[in-house]
């Protein structure tokens, strides 16, 4: 379809397992596990497409391979309107993954000078950086925080800069890896309210996973349903919810995943 910006065809990602056995002539035994099982995805222009599914579904796998960290075990992918494994470089050059990991940042430097070193990393010109930098620290909200340290920062800065940082190449599609983890209620909604307003409203395609139920309803025009690494269902948030084996089934494992936070 013209407007389809992911695609993904029976992609597939599986890990060796080395299981550490007693006896001395099989020391090691390998196992091998799949994480993601023949994953089929169409996403298009300007959607906000959820990823739902419990912790251990294989959600950061999947997201990892769209955003070609790491390498599909079998299956292929067009990743706005790029081969993923033969493309790579132009695959990255149009998306950006926003996740919730902050070990990613450096910590001792500022707000500021984190950005100047991934724009640097990302390609952008120092004139370029320079110009860009204030508008996307503008855009979400932290032109004040800008010259204090990565360190200093609360969990919803610390997610602000990161959505900072995938807005600095203006990219076509955002992944967002559970843009809120961690985040109180005030500062989830201002992520939410950013992700519609500030993305979708301008025409970004955004793939977001979350272990939320309520994040996939408030935020996602559709989402997709995974468990033990398979897509088991997709389609319009209101007609899974709707739907009452489905939502009685998922609603269980999910808020069942949901207790540790
Ligand atoms: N590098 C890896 N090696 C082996 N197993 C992995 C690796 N990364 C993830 N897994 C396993 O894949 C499964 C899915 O993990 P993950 O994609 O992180 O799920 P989710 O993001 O939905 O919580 C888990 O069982 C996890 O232990
Ligand atoms: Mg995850």
């Amino acid at each position: 379809m013209e407007n389809t910006v992911i695609q993904t065809n029976k992609l597939t990602k599986q890990f060796i397992k080395w299981r550490g056995l007693s006896s001395p002539r099989h020391p090691f035994e390998k196992k091998i596990f799949t994480a993601v099982r023949d994953v089929n995805i169409e996403v298009r222009r300007g959607e906000i497409f959820g990823l739902l599914g419990p912790n251990g579904a294989g959600k950061t796998t999947l997201t990892k391979m769209m955003c070609t960290l790491i390498l599909p075990s079998s299956g292929s992918a067009t990743i706005a309107g790029y081969d993923l494994v033969r493309q790579q470089e132009k695959v990255k050059a149009s998306i950006a993954l926003v996740s919730s990991e902050e070990r990613s940042f450096y910590w001792r430097l500022t707000g500021r000078q984190n950005l100047e070193f991934f724009a640097a990393l990302r390609g952008i010109s120092r004139e370029k950086a320079a110009r860009r930098i204030p508008e996307v620290l503008d855009q979400v909200g932290i032109t004040e925080a800008a010259n204090r340290r990565f360190q200093e920062y609360s969990t919803g800065m610390k997610q602000r800069l990161g959505l900072a940082r995938g807005l600095l190449a203006d990219p076509e599609i955002f992944f967002m890896d559970e843009p809120t983890k961690g985040l109180d209620p005030l500062a989830t909604k201002h992520i939410h309210d950013f992700i519609r307003e500030n993305l979708a409203a301008r025409g970004k395609t955004v793939f977001l996973a979350t272990h939320h139920l309520a994040e996939a309803e408030h935020v996602c025009d559709r989402v997709g349903i995974m468990y033990d690494g398979e897509m088991k269902a997709h389609g319009q948030v209101d007609e899974l919810v709707g739907d009452f084996t489905l939502a009685d089934y998922f609603h269980d494992i999910i808020s069942e995943s949901t207790v540790e936070h």
